[in-house]
């Protein structure tokens, strides 16, 4: 590896662009199904998923298709006109998910600002808060994106900053306790917005009653339960939706990251016909929510997650891979959770930091990043086999082994 080569777009992106991801050392350039390879051919397993907005595998030859054949036909024209791609997918996905209706953005916060607006509204128009008054309540240690009012109820001061004035109007107690969202409901509350499994808060699965708890408090105070599963979504967890390990049905859903099939910011908030009907023209929306290109994408990505039982194969694969590092027993690791392909694993950080190990694992192939400081999060495409993982586990249990030895 020619670090000079490597180093040569690592100081243009820096030279060009702030420096507000610390990324990992590593320039890529190509990349199929679970593979990824950098600019000197070094090939590697992609275990991040593009924080799992690439769960069909890099280039899925099917959605490649549609893409091709999409862009050639109709790309974009905006919600100023209909198109003969949107509904189709609005149909797939709402009865997907037993909702009414979706309402498509792009990014996942633009989805989550979505969410709060139709919250607010409702809010107002159906239960009555008086104007300017409504609470939604979040959970602390969240993580919804980057926006202005979502950075506003953030746990993260690194996230908040010197970018205020913010946007009041929420509140965050601890995540995992229905207790907690329970005390702080009150006439003005219009929903509570949480994550059924914290990602970006370091993979936290809360208690198995948490859900089921918060559904029961939000049904009996007349409060929506949004949850936000643009990263839990999609199969991930090895389910379709992480509710669905619950047994519940929320109120309203944020999805994003892999609705896109790894070629597309696609995004959407799901409600009721109640819930949404207070978006009038004119109140919401998006210049490219909608797009025929991403409908079209998006719609075969969500097939494609059934046809090619994704969500099978993260839950099996991920139970697989949970239980292997499990087994290491390695003194490095202090906890291994998560569900489906989505682990975290706990790292003690006397040993090494989260970057270092995974700037450890990139020297032999494998891609991952740290979450916080002590958590490696390993979030391969749903598409990868068995052997694959096997190959990695053993690249994992070796590079701890010379760790701690
Ligand atoms: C749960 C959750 N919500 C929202 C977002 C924001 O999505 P985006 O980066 O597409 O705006 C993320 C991104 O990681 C996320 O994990």
């Amino acid at each position: 590896m020619t670090i000079s080569k490597q180093q040569h777009f690592i100081d243009k992106e820096l030279d060009f662009g702030p420096d507000n991801y610390k990324p990992i050392p590593v320039v890529l350039s190509k990349a199929k199904g679970v593979w990824v390879w950098d600019v000197d051919n070094n090939k590697y397993l992609d275990m991040m998923s593009a924080y799992s907005a690439v769960s069909h595998g890099h280039s899925h030859p099917e959605l490649l298709k549609v893409l091709h054949e999409q862009s050639s036909r109709l790309a974009l024209t905006s919600r100023a006109f209909y198109t003969d791609t949107l509904g189709s997918f609005l149909e797939t996905i709402t009865s997907l998910s037993n909702f009414d209706m979706a309402l498509p953005m792009n990014s996942g916060a633009e989805a989550v600002e979505t969410a709060i607006k139709e919250a607010r509204r409702w809010g107002y128009r159906s239960k009555n808060i008086k104007s300017g008054k409504a609470e939604i309540i979040v959970a602390d240690g969240n993580f919804h994106g980057r926006t202005t009012t979502i950075i506003s109820f953030s746990s993260s001061p690194n996230s908040k900053e010197d970018f205020g004035p913010l946007t009041p109007g929420f509140i965050s107690v601890e995540f995992g306790s229905a207790k907690a969202i329970g005390e702080m409901i009150n006439d003005n509350t219009a929903a509570v917005l949480i994550e059924p499994i914290q990602g970006e808060g370091g993979i936290i699965v809360p208690p198995e009653n948490y859900l089921p708890e918060v559904r029961e408090l939000c049904t009996k105070n007349n409060v929506l339960m949004i949850l936000d599963e643009v990263q839990s979504g999609l199969g991930r967890t090895g389910k379709m939706f992480a509710f669905e390990h619950s047994n519940i049905q929320p109120d309203g859903l944020i999805l994003g990251k892999a609705l896109g099939g790894g070629f597309m910011p696609v995004s959407c908030f799901l409600s009721s016909s109640e819930v949404m009907q207070w978006l009038t023209p004119g109140s919401h929306g998006s210049t490219f929510g909608g797009n025929p290109l991403a409908a079209a994408i998006g719609k075969r990505a969500l097939e494609l997650l059934e046809e090619e039982s994704l969500i099978e194969n993260s839950r099996v694969l991920g139970e697989y891979f949970k239980n292997a590092l499990i087994e290491m027993k390695s003194e490095i690791i202090l906890d291994v959770r998560g569900k489906g392909l989505w682990i975290g694993v706990e790292i003690d950080s006397n040993y090494i930091s989260g970057k270092e190990l995974s700037n450890l694992l990139l020297k032999k192939g494998i891609l991952s990043k740290e979450t916080h400081e002590t958590v490696i999060r390993f979030a391969p495409p749903l598409v990868i086999t068995k052997n694959e993982i096997d190959w990695a586990i053993n690249i994992i249990k070796e590079t701890l082994k010379n760790i701690s030895s």
